[in-house]
């Protein structure tokens, strides 16, 4: 990953238009991540072993500001996904400027700065994967479920991105689920197993 996924698009726009013609996220930069904003902020906090945790980070590196990545990666992994309180509680924990941390979160789409579905899928539509047929995957996921580049399902359980390389170009096409799973050699029936056996299946 060039991202700690190599998976980014471009700074300020978690969901940029999609590639596809998809445009799903109207607003850019931190109004985006205000009008994003759902989340109870009494119940985004970081536990004393949490900061631990952070400055467990802080002190594998020679600057403080380097552990920017694995505390957010940290905090998406606790509330699920990074509302501003969480962002900021990064950076007061570091401590780093907070509009440094915003920059970048919004820089990489790995992120997630709303709240994305149970079953998150990445799929790659960059050359190698587009060449195989990426496109044919992403539009069957695209028009099965009603979602685009950066959707939610209205019920949560699944949503999409159009991805960039994801590093798996040798067994292209590739789809990455909820940032960590690979499904490598992606074929239309894998994709419809796979979403099958998740119950996903429509
Ligand atoms: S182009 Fe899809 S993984 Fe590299």
């Amino acid at each position: 990953m060039s991202s700690a996924n190599g998976n980014h698009k471009g700074k300020q726009q978690r969901f940029p238009e999609g590639k596809h013609g998809d445009s799903l996220e109207p607003a850019t930069g931190i109004q985006a991540f205000h009008a994003l904003h759902a989340e109870d902020p009494s119940k985004i906090f970081f536990t004393e072993e949490d900061k631990k945790k952070i400055a467990e980070f802080v002190s594998r590196y020679p600057a403080k500001e380097s552990a920017v990545m694995p505390a957010l990666w940290y905090a998406q992994e606790k509330f699920g996904w990074l509302s501003i309180e969480a962002m900021n509680l990064v950076a007061d924990a570091i401590p780093m400027p907070r509009a440094d941390v915003y920059g970048v979160a919004s820089f990489y789409t790995m992120y997630w700065k709303k709240p994305m579905g149970k079953t998150h899928l990445a799929i790659c539509t960059n050359i190698s994967c587009m060449l195989n047929g990426a496109y044919q995957l992403y539009d069957y996921v695209k028009k099965t479920y009603g979602i685009g580049n950066g959707d939610v399902t209205p019920d949560g359980l699944l949503s999409l991105e159009e991805a960039e390389c994801l590093g798996s170009c040798g067994t292209a096409p590739a789809m990455q689920v909820n940032n960590y799973e690979y499904v490598e050699n992606l074929t239309l029936d894998k994709l419809k197993a796979f979403l099958k056996e998740r119950g996903l299946e429509r």
